[in-house]
């Protein structure tokens, strides 16, 4: 869920030289692109008065028309002047971050000031992309800064010496070689709209050659209590309408951008490749391939592959129109082909044996034509033959293998490549499943929100479960996809499969819904919600393995353009002290508490507004590799491992949900797998004020770890902290 750097280091030894010279010239191309249309306009207009002024033409107009003509031009003047003008009196208004260092809950005047320009030069219904030329651009912040921040963020993990160490090198680092590789970053960042984002993308997640199942790709889980109706085939069919239907405003970008405090506006680039897109294995890197058209969608059921049309007489199905559809194939008995069932175990495994095999054995006829189908699809659906969902009776077991499920199936019934997987269970719950390179979960928790509360609400169920609406008359069926794979290719499959499954299997989840209290009261405690789970996990962590440990929690930056996310490292020294006195039970812990608390909202918002740590050393990282110089600072910091990897997933359409009178029908989450081999990863939601679902994941394998007792101690340690808080409340009303 978070893109963690440690994975893929290796994969950054291939690297062309001149790379940056072309992406330099790539940009500079881009860049005069977007610029033109203003340009084209204004040219033509000023060619336009010039015709008027040397050729009369009141010889063929009236005075009347040439009055008109003439107010026109000078309206659409003034309308691209004003446009203009305020376009760019916002992104200078943008680039001021002030207003999220207020004290919480409080804004100062010239914040108050500051958001009603904002809002002025906003206009009043902003679309998707209203915004995106206004955002500023990440800066690049002074290397000094960055090596005392890594190095504040080392001290509480290292001892005396190692500390003395590190010290040296980052100040070599900071004399020598730093000032030139920054200059190289600085020269990209004037160019680039982001001087992270495409590094990222390609650094992070496509050049890396391992498995992205379970080691990328993320999901999101359904309602916990709520199950609207039993019938599989119903509920596919209005949640395939419901994202159609997201898809369609998002075509007409008619989704409100995320707006911080309803007035500052994030980026909204990632959206754009959210359908008709696949993530194609390549031999050094994958790239993402997005159609610009595409109308069907593909499903598997049982072994099978299905292409489903989802529009018929030039509109969309309805959502008993694709219930049909989808009954069509769950009735469909037919053998798979051989290989058929197993395939898509390909995109589960290693990324080089996928790639070959794509060439060698799906790059003609019909397995082409096949393999098209999926890969060009608006996205997938697995009909899946298991029953997942929350059992009260059972409820850990229930809801652990229900994560595991969306998490990696078996391994061969997802289509992990996929920009995301619909998967809809035999008894009607269902949940998604994301690939990671396209954009972070945010952005899929906006679909997942808008699916959830259009489904069971705004479309509704008959009452014996199936969806509103009759079904067609004369709709075509769905058309199976026919496969000729040789053994040969088989045996690729079988054996990424093989590699799929041990990494599945050795996946331990645990999922609590906590529910003892939630953002409710941690606010009576003065303290930020995020914060306070944040500290509860590392004092969680201490008691669980005795030791701190490098954690790693992702937040936005969304408010640049382009902006995808920076690593807050949450264990500070702050936290440790507080942690250390909850272990000696000191008197001070409350005071503690409030510190680290204070500290984890400034490094918060130093990563929100682009003064982190981490993704300015991975860049100056990959500028060093491109000029062939070693760092000791930067290769010894970019391969310190993630054991504790965090990511709130924030709840963004809070009026969708009547979370008060119905806080049943809100989604549970989502989470992802552990990022290092004996780490945690942990995923949260906060829903409403008294709910928090977390999502825990390690591995079988390490022994230091297991996750549902790194669960009852991070519910543990959740109700001290509340403790702190009661002993002290009850202190201040004597
Ligand atoms: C979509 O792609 C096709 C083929 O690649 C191209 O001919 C067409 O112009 C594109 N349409 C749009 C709207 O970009
Ligand atoms: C995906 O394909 C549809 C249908 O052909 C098209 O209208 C839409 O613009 C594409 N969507 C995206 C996000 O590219
Ligand atoms: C799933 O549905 C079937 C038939 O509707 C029912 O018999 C079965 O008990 C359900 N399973 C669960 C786990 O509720
Ligand atoms: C691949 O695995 C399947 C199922 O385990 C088996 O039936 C098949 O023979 C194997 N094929 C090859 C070529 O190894």
């Amino acid at each position: 869920m978070l893109g963690h750097t440690s994975r893929h280091v290796t994969s950054l030894t291939h690297m062309y030289s001149n790379f940056i010279i072309t992406s330099i010239v790539v940009e500079i191309w881009f860049k005069c692109a977007a610029e033109c249309p203003y340009f084209v306009f204004e040219s033509a207009l000023q060619l336009i008065s010039h015709l008027i002024a040397v050729f009369p033409c009141s010889k063929y107009v009236t005075e009347e028309g040439q009055r008109i003509v003439g107010g026109v031009l000078i309206g659409t003047g003034l309308w691209i002047a004003v446009t203009f003008v305020m376009r760019n009196v916002l992104k200078y208004l943008l680039s001021w971050h002030g207003w999220m260092f207020n004290r919480h809950g409080s804004l100062s005047l010239t914040t108050k000031i500051w958001l009603v320009l904002v809002k002025v030069c906003s206009g009043p219904k902003p679309m998707l992309y209203s915004f995106q030329n206004s955002i500023p651009r990440l800066p690049v912040p002074p290397i000094k800064d960055t090596v005392r921040r890594y190095l504040e963020s080392a001290r509480p993990l290292m001892d005396d010496e190692q500390y003395k160490r590190m010290e040296g090198l980052a100040k070599d680092f900071e004399k020598n070689l730093g000032p030139k590789l920054q200059w190289y970053l600085k020269l990209k960042s004037w160019w680039a709209s982001n001087y992270v984002s495409d590094w990222w993308e390609e650094y992070i997640y496509l050049r890396g050659r391992g498995p992205i199942m379970v080691n990328s790709n993320y999901y999101a889980m359904d309602f916990l209590y709520v199950i609207p109706t039993t019938r599989q085939a119903a509920r596919a069919g209005n949640s395939i309408h419901a994202i159609m239907m997201y898809r369609r405003k998002l075509d007409r970008a008619q989704i409100k951008p995320l707006m911080v405090l309803n007035t500052i506006p994030m980026c909204s680039s990632q959206y754009e490749r959210m359908f008709n897109t696949s993530r194609v294995p390549g031999v050094e890197t994958d790239v993402l391939q997005h159609m610009n058209e595409s109308k069907h969608i593909a499903v598997y059921h049982k072994g099978r592959f299905f292409k489903v049309w989802l529009f018929y007489d030039g509109r969309l199905l309805l959502p008993r129109e694709i219930e049909q559809q989808i009954e069509r194939i769950l009735a469909d008995k037919s053998e798979p082909h051989p290989g058929e069932e197993l395939l898509a175990a390909l995109t589960a495994g290693d990324r080089d044996p996928w790639a070959k095999a794509r060439s060698q054995f799906f790059s003609r006829g019909k397995n082409k034509q096949s393999l098209d189908s999926v890969e060009k699809a608006a996205f997938f659906v697995t009909l899946d033959d298991t029953e997942q969902r929350y059992d009260p009776e059972n409820s850990v077991q229930s809801l652990d293998s229900y994560g595991k499920s969306l998490l990696h199936g078996k391994c061969y019934d997802r289509w992990f490549d996929k920009s995301f997987n619909l998967i809809v269970f035999k008894n009607g719950t269902m949940g998604l499943n994301a690939e990671h390179s396209w954009a972070d979960a945010p952005i899929v928790g906006h679909l997942w929100e808008h699916v959830l509360s259009s489904d069971p609400v705004r479309l509704g169920y008959t009452e014996d479960g199936h969806c509103k609406g009759n079904p067609h008359p004369n709709l075509p069926g769905p058309q199976r996809l026919q496969w000729d794979i040789p053994e040969e290719g088989q045996a690729v499959i079988n054996s990424s499969l093989k590699v799929a499954k041990a990494l599945a299997d050795d996946v331990d989840m645990h999922i609590i819904p906590f529910n003892d209290f939630g953002k409710g009261l941690i606010k009576k405690c003065k303290t930020s919600p995020d914060g306070f789970i944040q500290i509860a996990l590392q004092l969680a962590h201490f008691r669980d393995k005795g030791k701190f440990c490098l954690t790693y929690e992702a937040s936005m930056t969304r408010l640049f353009r382009e902006g995808r996310t920076e690593t807050v490292r949450s264990c500070t020294t702050q936290t440790c002290d507080f942690v250390r006195a909850m272990m000696n039970d000191k008197a001070t812990k409350l005071k503690l508490l409030k510190v680290a608390a204070e500290k984890h909202q400034d490094l918060y918002r130093l990563a929100m507004t682009g003064k982190g740590i981490d993704r300015h050393l991975f860049c100056l990282y990959l500028v060093s590799k491109y000029l062939g110089e070693d760092s000791a600072f930067l290769k010894e910091v970019l391969s310190e491992p993630w054991r504790l990897s965090t990511s709130q997933t924030p709840l963004q359409q809070v009026d969708l949900f009547d979370i008060k009178r119905h806080p049943e029908y809100v989604t549970s989450g989502g989470g992802f797998g552990p990022v290092a081999d004996d780490g945690y990863g942990v995923s949260y939601i906060i829903l409403g004020e008294d709910l928090i679902n977390f999502h825990i994941s390690s591995k079988h394998s390490s022994p230091e770890t297991d996750s549902h007792r790194f669960g009852s101690n991070i519910r543990q340690a959740m109700l001290d902290m509340l403790d702190l808080f009661q002993f002290d409340n009850k202190a201040s009303n004597k």
